[in-house]
This record gives structure tokens, C-alpha cells and sequence, in this order.
């Protein structure tokens, strides 16, 4: 982003990268992730404050091979970690060597959990805490609490600081811990990244920025917005832009902004495909049409979708049923409306670092759900105004622009919408009895304050019919899966614990309020080995 002090992130370890990336932006000062081969050129005309080589928890690896040793003579401050320490002391004649003793035995690789509040003291093993004897406070370790327990990187470690080098902390086992040079603005930490979790190693992290970087805390929501309404200003002109608006948090969020730049320029498309939760459809028009006044273009195609999805069964032919549906709805309309120039979407930035080459260019960002696969001759431009932003950011910068709650943190939802979650074919009867029960249960789940502690909470109707008894009769009915799981990313998942006397309320209510379910069972399995969704 042009005209913000902005931290390069050198991409050594993945994980790490996007942790520090996601620190440096809490300190509100922009970020940005680049590869770990990126040409010291490219880095001088980006003109960066800083740069920060987040080395992983293990020896350096291909990644940290394949930095160049110009970057640290640009005159632009350097924090090199882990293995970026290594790579710093041996570019200035600094002893390093490999540390076998830490190497023996233990996985190399960084923990599975990259929660922004984990404490490293969950995360990392005992062995590697280590609590830091401070040499010289300034610029790095100033406002630190005395003996502050650090996370040690396993790997290489360096034996004696390179000349011009002073050191500027140790432990009892790490006698060089951290080294510095003030002059060149240059630094090196034998400490894992994971330290930054904890409020000590933010604290490095913000004298850092503030000392050596001299940045300015200028990356804010408020400044987000004001200068992507004047990027979206300058990129569409007089241009006219279409967006799908799917009741998410991200094409909310990017049509929300398109708007305040471009106003009636832009026109947004709301597929129903009848396979929304109850009261989603009406939901998603009052609040962009009547409350944010956008230009939306609302289709009711239920029944084109219901059509084509009876007799299927298939979960994988479900989806692609949809999917083709959805495209041909989204063009019908895209064609009534005559010219438009650009095709709005809500872009991400873990999509855009996940599809960068070597040399930092975006070859094919992730196509936006369902619109991806849009015939030739409706070409559009692509803008994407989130693809710089976490998703913890979009959220933020959501609720600045006045988005209602409900869409705000909203619960990710899969495209085929419910119909991977009914069972067997999708009948508008099963639809109707499955969003009842969908209903209550996240009724009950917000009125308990779980929502936002869960990833996703759902219901799901199986093809499965059980005995019962109600008010002395005996009932056959279907069985209803209530399923809700805590995850960071959707890679890897586990069931949530529930109260039991929420569990409870959800089981009698269900039971009671919809006819045709008598039978209620939680999902106890984590991803992996199971799914979050059911098909
Ligand atoms: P699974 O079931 O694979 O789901 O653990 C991981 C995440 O992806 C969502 N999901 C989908 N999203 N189209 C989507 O847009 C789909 O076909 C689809 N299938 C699963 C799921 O809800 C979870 O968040």
C-alpha cells in the first residue's frame, strides 16, 4: 500500500511469516509478505521501514537458502530470528553452528496451533523456555519485566557475535541470544517466533517498529478505508462493477466499500438458492438494500435449484449442481445488465501470499466462490479490494464501516448451503424441517454467548429414522446431527464442549417445536479424522 510505512516480512517459515505479519498489523503498522528470494532491488524500491526474517523453529531451510545476502546491506533496520539470526551472523563473519543437542530427538517443525492468543508457554516444550538475562535494554528490550522467559529456536545457533556486532541478551544455556548493531540498525534473536504471542515479545516487536523502524502507527480500519474508497475511485472511473453478494462477511465488507466509493455504479447480485438458512434471504436485502442503500438485484431461484437437485444423493454431484446453477443464474443477470467493466470480489490476503511465485507476483488468486467459471465473452476486470487484509481485519474494518453484527461474525457457510447438510436428497420438506431445527439450535447457542467461540454450529438431517415415544404414541422419525466445532482455520477442527444443559435445552426444544424429528445426537469427532460438514 502506497504511501504507509510498511514492514516487509521475509517468507523464511510460513507460520511464522503470517504470525509476525499479524503482529506487526495489531501494532498498526502495515505489513506486507514477500518470498524469502525476493531481490534486494525490489526491496529498495518498495523502500520498506523494516524488514524481519522470521525463521522457523528449525535449521534454516530451503526457504532461508535462498535469501539474499544484499538485503541486509540496503540500510533498511533488519530483525532476523531463528534461523534468519544465523543467516545475519554468517553474512558478518559471526561463528554459527549447528545444534545437534536440540535437533535430537524433537520434531522440527512449529506446533500445529497458530492461535493469536496461544501463550508460547502452551505451545512450546519446557526444555526450550528459557528466561533472558538483558545485556543492553535499548532499542530492543526496553519495558521488559526482568529475567522475561523467552521460547528458544532449536537449530543453528550463533557462538560468537560478528564483528561490529555487540550482544545484547543471553540465558544460562544461550549465551548469544540476541545480537545488535545499532549503527547499520541490524539485529538478530536466537528466539522462536512463537515469543511473540506472549505480551513480552510483542513488546520486542513494538520497540522494534517504534526504535530502529521508526514507524508511525498509522494502519488502522479508519485509514484502510479512506484509502481503498480513493484506490476504488481511481481504478473504476466512470467504470461500472458487479458484485455477488452471498450474505458473507468478505463480499459484504467489499461491497459495502465499493459502495461508499462508487455508489450507484456498482450493482450487487443475491442469488437465493433457496438452501439459506431460515430468515437469511430477507435478512441479506434488508440490511444492503434498505440499509446501505446498494443497488442489489435480489433472485429468487429456489425452485430452479430444487429442480435440478432432485433424485441427486451424491454429496460431490450436489456441488457441482449448485455451483453450475449458480453460474448460469449469475450470468442471466450479469447479461441484463448490460456493460460492466469489473467484477468486485472479497479476496483475501492468505490467498493472494498462497498463490505468489518466487519473485512476489500473484499468478492466479483462488476464484471467489461459485463465479469462478463464468464464460469467455463476459470478461471482467477483477477488483479486489480486501487483498491485503486478514480475515480478523475484515471483521474489524466491517464493524467500522457499520455492518451489522450478524454479518460481521457471521459463521462460515458453504456454498451448496444445506444442501450438504440434508442427507440424501434434498426435498423442500427436508429442507423446511432441517432449517427449523437449524433455527433453534443456533438460537440456543447464541443465547448461551457460544456463537462467537465457535467456528461453526449447525444442524444436520440425516437419512436415519429411530423408535420413540411422545405423549404415550409411538414415533419413527428422523434423527437430527447437531454438530459445533472450535477451529482456527477449518484445517483441522475439534467438537466443541458444549454445556450439557445446553445440549440439553437444544434436545427437548428441537424435539418439541418440530414435528417429524425425534431424535437428537451431538457429533463428538475432531477434524481430522472426520469432516467439519457432514457431505
Ligand atoms: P470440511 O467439511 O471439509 O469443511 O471440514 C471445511 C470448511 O469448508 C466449508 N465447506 C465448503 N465451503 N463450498 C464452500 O464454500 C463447499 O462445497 C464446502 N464444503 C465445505 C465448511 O463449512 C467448513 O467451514
Amino acid at each position: 500500500m502506497t504511501g504507509i510505512d510498511t514492514i516487509v516480512v521475509l517468507d523464511l517459515d510460513s507460520q511464522a511469516s503470517r504470525l509476525l505479519a499479524r503482529r506487526v498489523r495489531e501494532a498498526k503498522v502495515f505489513s506486507e509478505i514477500l518470498p524469502a528470494g525476493t531481490r534486494p532491488e525490489k526491496l529498495k524500491a518498495l523502500a520498506p521501514r523494516g524488514i524481519i526474517l522470521p525463521g522457523g523453529p528449525g535449521s534454516a531451510g530451503p526457504a532461508a537458502s535462498r535469501c539474499h545476502p544484499g538485503i541486509f546491506h540496503l540500510g533498511i533496520p533488519v530483525l532476523a530470528i531463528g534461523a534468519g539470526m544465523g543467516l545475519l551472523a554468517r553474512e558478518f563473519g559471526g561463528e554459527v553452528t549447528g545444534n545437534a543437542a536440540w535437533e535430537e530427538g524433537v520434531s522440527t517443525h512449529a506446533p500445529e496451533n497458530t492461535s493469536m492468543s496461544a501463550q508460547a508457554s502452551e505451545d512450546a516444550p519446557a526444555e526450550n523456555r528459557e528466561n533472558l538475562e538483558i545485556i543492553k535494554e535499548k532499542p530492543l528490550f526496553f519495558r521488559l519485566p526482568a529475567g522475561v522467559e523467552v521460547w528458544m529456536s532449536r537449530g543453528d545457533r550463533v557462538k560468537t557475535a560478528p564483528p561490529g556486532f555487540a550482544v545484547l541478551a543471553a540465558t544460562v544455556n544461550t549465551p548469544v541470544a540476541a545480537v545488535g548493531d545499532d549503527e547499520r540498525r541490524l539485529y538478530g534473536l536466537q528466539f522462536h517466533p512463537g515469543v511473540f504471542r506472549t505480551p513480552a515479545g510483542f513488546t520486542v516487536l513494538e520497540n522494534f517498529l517504534s526504535g530502529p523502524c521508526d514507524c508511525r502507527p498509522s494502519w488502522t480500519p479508519g485509514s484502510f478505508i479512506e484509502r481503498t474508497i480513493a484506490g476504488i475511485k481511481e481504478e473504476v472511473g466512470n467504470g461500472r462493477v458487479l458484485c455477488a453478494l452471498s450474505g458473507g462477511v468478505d463480499s459484504a465488507v467489499a461491497a459495502v466499500l465499493a459502495h461508499r466509493a462508487i455508489g450507484p455504479q456498482l450493482t450487487c447480485v443475491f442469488v437465493d438458492h433457496g438452501l439459506l438458512r431460515k430468515g437469511e434471504a430477507g435478512e441479506v436485502q434488508k440490511i444492503f438494500a434498505e440499509q446501505f442503500h446498494l443497488n442489489l438485484v435480489a433472485v429468487d431461484a429456489a425452485e430452479r435449484f430444487l429442480g435440478r437437485l432432485r433424485g441427486v444423493v451424491d454429496p460431490e454431484e450436489k456441488r457441482r449442481v449448485v455451483g453450475e446453477e449458480f453460474i448460469r443464474v449469475f450470468e442471466e443477470e450479469a447479461r441484463k445488465l448490460g456493460k460492466i467493466d469489473f467484477l468486485l470480489q472479497g479476496t483475501l490476503y492468505p490467498d493472494v501470499i498462497e498463490s505468489m511465485t518466487e519473485d512476489g507476483q500473484t499468478v492466479k488468486v483462488k476464484s471467489h466462490h461459485n463465479v469462478g467459471g463464468l464464460p469467455a465473452d463476459l470478461q471482467f476486470k477483477l477488483l479486489e479490494p480486501l487483498r491485503l487484509l486478514f480475515k480478523d481485519e475484515v471483521r474489524v474494518v466491517g464493524e467500522e464501516l457499520g455492518i451489522p453484527e450478524e454479518v460481521v461474525w457471521r459463521q462460515p457457510f458453504p456454498g451448496p448451503g444445506l444442501a450438504v447438510r440434508v442427507i440424501g436428497e434434498v426435498t423442500p420438506e427436508r429442507l423446511t424441517l432441517l432449517r427449523e431445527a437449524d433455527s433453534i439450535v443456533n438460537q440456543e447457542i447464541a443465547v448461551a454467548g457460544w456463537s462467537r467461540k465457535l467456528w461453526q454450529s449447525f444442524a444436520i438431517l440425516t437419512g436415519e429414522k429411530s423408535t420413540g415415544v411422545t405423549d404415550g404414541q409411538r414415533t419413527y422419525e428422523s434423527a437430527l446431527v447437531l454438530r459445533a466445532v472450535t477451529s482456527e482455520d477449518a484445517m483441522t477442527a475439534d467438537w466443541a464442549r458444549l454445556p450439557y444443559e445446553l445440549l440439553d435445552r437444544i434436545s427437548r426444544r428441537v424435539i418439541a417445536e418440530v414435528p417429524g424429528i425425534n431424535r437428537v445426537v451431538y457429533d463428538i469427532t475432531a477434524k481430522p479424522p472426520g469432516t467439519i460438514e457432514w457431505e
